[in-house]
């Protein structure tokens, strides 16, 4: 090998390695409201503010095609109602991925998230994700994106049941079943798992125990020492306990990607915008730091969501905008 040739390696693996400690923000296009800007104006709007990754829930078409040629990566979702269709055959699967994806050979497919918060005890939809799953990749592959696009699906931490302290954290044993095959298609295919991380509801479900500061990423100290790590924030524990529960299920090395996280500005307890905007601009700031448990690798944080969006039920779910129907911005983050 050429000494060219090494000094090119070696720059490639520095280039990748500064890549992971750089914040990593993405944002999710919800488009439940009947107000919200055309799909080419959004897309504008991620540029103009530099928000390069974007979670979208379903291949809308338009925003597919506001996308062709932009530089933003894309989550795109197998959406739940469209689980038993790419499960029922691998033709199906294929023509689900020619459609949305092979077609916009333009548009920077980064992840293909199938299914959405499934929950394992949905008798209908949980026996299809594993098979969804496989047949998606099995498409990827065929059509020769199985470099560029890591198949997954997204949970909830609903899935998980001892979550105190981190280390200890582990999946429901009933969830077991629906999860570990998941897990060892995500370890065969070095794909990470999607998970939506919601501080805010775990601390308005416990106030008592949860101090707002330690929701919101202001406890001027330690708040949860677990052995030789040291937590100051609530997302670093909860990101934790499912790093401790993938350990427990056969996924030690699975990474974790935040597909969902926010706080809502108004409508229900604690959503107020000073708790969200404080939330949200420290949430920006630290996912370049990764957590106690995986230090110093930037953690791929969607937040949820780009437009306060109308037509969500319930009243709290309509709050959770980074920006206002008519785009402006509620709390002028930085995203990069
Ligand atoms: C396979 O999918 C195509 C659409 O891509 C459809 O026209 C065809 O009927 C399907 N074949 C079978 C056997 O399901
Ligand atoms: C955009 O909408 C928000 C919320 O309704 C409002 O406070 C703001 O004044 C509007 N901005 C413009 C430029 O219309």
């Amino acid at each position: 090998m050429s000494s060219m040739a090494t000094l090119l390696i070696i720059l490639g693996l520095l280039a990748s390695f500064l890549d992971t400690t750089e914040s990593q923000i993405g944002v999710s296009y919800g488009m439940f409201g009947n107000n919200l800007p055309s799909e080419t104006d959004v897309i504008s709007l991620y540029n103009s503010n530099d928000i390069r990754l974007m979670r979208l829930y379903f291949p809308n078409q338009a925003a597919l095609q506001a996308l062709r040629g932009s530089n933003i990566e894309v989550m795109v979702g197998v959406q739940n109602s469209e689980l038993s269709y790419v499960a029922a055959s691998r033709n199906n699967s294929f023509d689900w991925v020619w459609r949305n994806i092979v077609t916009y050979s333009d548009v920077k497919f980064r992840y293909i998230s199938v299914g959405n918060e499934v929950n394992p005890s949905d008798g209908t939809l949980a026996p299809l994700v594993y098979i969804a799953l496989t047949n998606i990749r099995e498409a990827v592959v065929f059509y020769g994106l199985g470099n560029q696009i890591k198949v997954s699906t997204a949970i909830d931490t609903t899935l998980i049941g001892a979550n105190y302290p981190p280390s200890q954290g582990a999946f429901k044993a009933e969830v077991r079943a629906y999860i570990d095959p998941i897990i060892a298609f995500l370890v065969a295919n070095n794909a990470p798992l999607l998970v939506n991380v919601f501080p805010y509801f775990s601390y308005v479900d416990n106030p008592v125990d949860i101090s707002l500061a330690y929701a919101t990423f202001t406890s001027p100290g330690i708040v949860v020492q677990d052995g030789a790590l040291g937590y100051q924030n609530l997302f670093d524990a909860i990101v934790d306990v499912v790093y401790s529960a993938l350990e427990k299920a056969g996924g030690p090395w699975v990474e974790i990607v935040v597909s969902e996280t926010g706080w809502p500005s108004a409508g229900a307890s604690a959503a107020t915008f000073n708790n969200a905007r404080t939330y949200l601009r420290n949430m920006v700031a630290h996912a370049r730091w990764g957590t106690p448990k995986r230090p110093g690798r930037a953690i791929q944080t969607y937040l949820f969501s780009m437009f306060d969006e109308n037509n969500k039920e319930p009243q709290i779910e309509k709050n959770f905008g980074l920006f206002y129907p008519n785009q402006t911005t509620k709390y002028n983050l930085y995203f990069n």
